[in-house]
């Protein structure tokens, strides 16, 4: 999704908004610009496709001026080009957006038919012209501000800068986030902490509704009803190697790499040295709840499919799954007892949350599993479980996922325990697995350079399948998701037991299967699907144990030895292969492994 960035600085304005944007780049895009505005002078530069190219256009046409905004788009009304690129301005205000203006066309419209003309196809474009409107109507740039937001529908985080107006922002969320980050002698608005971490660690969020009005040495925020509020200053450190590749050629490479560290330290924050119990938050009582609704998106929402096993088969608690884009729009009934539970990396997800306020004042209790604990979901629900796995830059999600499933096993086996479904000594055992698991993942990312050596055949695929049964089925679609996002090759997940009704139609020697099966309670039944797809010339790389791997006999055309673990918490330990194959075979292919074609990393639009 769109980045943003506002400066009022006692520099030049323009290396620090193009640095900002660049740490914003995670976020996806495909077109950037900025806008300064020096003694009064407003004027802006912008440029398709990456940030070098409007770097490129600094260097020959530099942009002075300490006061500016900048943005990163990912397009949503109008093509990737420059007149649709952000900010976008009228005679004396530019404007950089994040979010869908729902009523835009309605506004565009009234506009027009006022003689205002429009040069780009952007919903954005509209908010520069009406608050243009309100300034040619003698309001001053707050009141046009005002004005403007108060006019607007849909989902928004906006800046604004007024021509003649050097100490001046107006920064506006609803629906997307919004930071004001505090200097000294200077302030900057950004999408996130990330974007401001250079310039400050002390950053105020914004809450839904809120307008804030910045100057260098004021801020004035205004909520949704224009009564004043007082939001806290936090202080967010997020240090240079949280936002750096520390040596890897890619951002998802780092992460892959660094998740025996992570999850050993979120597993710690849940399983502190010497306490004899999970140490979750109060308020979660699993004795009065009946059944749970699970929601999120992509990723996220595979593991909530991965923990429905566990709960269903541990806590023998129902669960109910959906992915947020259709959740809602079901109407689903909520009864009494109920407790939903809502999965998201950045907290920020427009889909997910959404389904969140869909459940909110119906469920019992709305709980949330986040990587970012001052995130949008994070702060609405009653309570946040963080994941602690840091800063995750590459659009293709792997730390978040082993934690977030880490976190969800955690949950599970506590609701299994006040449920009285497991006694103290099962507890015991599952949480022993469960701290040996950092150990395995170690051991797992060791088959890196078998996988980069079948990642080459793999990148020749026009199509691949990833099979998987049980708690092993979500984790073929995570694969299959992991791969097709960054390697663009088309690829399925299904439960091996579905081969047969369709897909195995699919299979000829030019579409590997991948298996993702340990040798456990299912992997009989796997073999035989196996040996259905060797029988039509399918090629099987089987992603298994030592046992697993020496049942699966000769015929498989290459296999991904794992260690062996209890059965409960494979899925943890194979997204391992799974994120190494959809790496490898990515930079085999060459694609833009971190930002891959058409992305955002937090989907802030529905
Ligand atoms: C995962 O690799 C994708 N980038 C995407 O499916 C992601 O998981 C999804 O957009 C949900 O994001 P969230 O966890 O931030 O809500």
């Amino acid at each position: 999704m769109c980045g943003i960035i506002g400066v009022l600085g006692d520099h030049e304005a323009a290396p620090i908004l193009v640095d900002a944007l660049k740490r914003l780049e995670y976020r996806g895009y495909d077109s950037a610009g900025i806008a300064t505005v020096r003694n009064g002078t407003l004027d802006r530069r912008r440029a398709v496709g990456k940030l070098v190219n409007l770097s490129d256009l600094l260097v020959h046409d530099p942009l002075p001026g300490k006061a500016g905004i900048g943005h990163t788009r990912w397009a949503t009304h109008g093509a990737p080009t420059e007149a649709n690129a952000h900010p976008h301005r009228a005679d004396r205000v530019a404007v950089v957006h994040n979010g869908i203006i729902e009523n835009f066309q309605e506004l565009r419209e009234d506009l027009q038919a006022q003689g205002i003309a429009f040069e780009s196809e952007t919903d954005t474009e509209t908010v520069a012209r009406l608050a243009q409107h309100y300034l040619d109507q003698g309001n001053s740039p707050r009141d046009a501000a005002l004005q403007t937001i108060a006019r607007l529908n849909g989902a928004y985080a906006l800046c604004f800068l007024f021509e003649g107006e050097d100490d001046l922002l107006i920064g506006a969320r609803k629906g997307s986030p919004l930071a004001i980050g505090h200097g000294e002698g200077e302030m900057f608005i950004g999408s996130d902490a990330i974007a401001l971490s250079p310039m400050t660690d002390r950053i105020t969020y914004l809450d839904e509704g809120d307008t804030a009005i910045v100057t260098r040495e004021t801020l004035e925020i205004l909520e949704a009803e224009g009564r004043i509020a007082n939001r806290p200053v936090k202080t967010i450190r997020l240090d240079a190697a949280q936002v750096d590749k520390a040596g890897h050629r890619h951002f998802m490479a780092k992460e892959i790499a660094e998740q025996p560290v992570v999850l050993a330290d979120a597993l710690a924050r849940y399983l502190p040295d010497g306490a004899d119990g999970i140490a979750l938050p109060e308020g979660l009582d699993f004795t009065a709840t009946d059944r749970l609704v699970m929601v999120a998106c992509g990723t996220a929402f595979f593991a909530c499919q991965v923990a429905k096993y566990w709960f269903e088969r541990i806590a023998r608690l129902p669960v109910e799954i959906d992915v947020a884009s259709e959740f809602r729009y079901r109407e689903p009934p909520v009864p009494p007892r109920t407790t939903a539970l809502f999965v998201s990396q950045s907290g920020e997800t427009a889909d997910t949350l959404a389904a969140l306020r869909y459940c909110a004042g119906k469920a019992d209790r709305i709980v949330s599993v986040v990587n970012v604990p001052e995130s949008s979901i994070a702060r609405e629900s009653d309570l946040a479980l963080p994941i602690h796995a840091g800063v995750e830059i590459g659009v293709a999600s792997t730390k978040a996922f082993t934690c977030q499933l880490a976190v969800l096993a955690l949950l599970a086996l506590e609701a299994a325990r006040q449920r009285g479904e497991i006694d103290a000594e099962t507890l015991a055992s599952h949480l022993a697995d469960l701290r040996a698991l950092p150990g395995l993942l170690n051991q797992a990312l060791n088959a890196g350079d078998k996988i980069e050596r079948i990642s080459r055949d793999l990148a020749e695929a026009r199509d691949i399948l990833f099979i998987g049964r049980g708690a092993m089925y979500p984790l073929a679609l995570e694969g299959a998701l992991k791969l097709k996002e960054i390697s663009y090759i088309h690829a399925e997940g299904y439960a091996s037991g579905e081969l047969k009704h369709g897909p195995i139609a699919l299979v000829d020697d030019h579409v590997p299967v991948i298996v993702m099966a340990p040798r456990d309670s299912l992997f009989e039944k796997t073999t035989s699907n196996m040996q259905e797809v060797m029988a039509r010339g399918g090629r099987i790389l089987l992603v298994s144990d030592t046992k697993g791997i020496e049942a699966a006999g000769d015929g498989i055309w290459r296999s991904i030895q794992m260690p062996d673990l209890p059965e409960i918490f494979t899925p943890i330990l194979y997204a391992i292969p799974a994120q190494l194959i959809a790496y490898h075979t990515a930079v085999a292919k060459g694609t833009d492994v971190d930002q891959p074609r058409n992305l955002a990393k937090s989907v802030t639009v529905e």
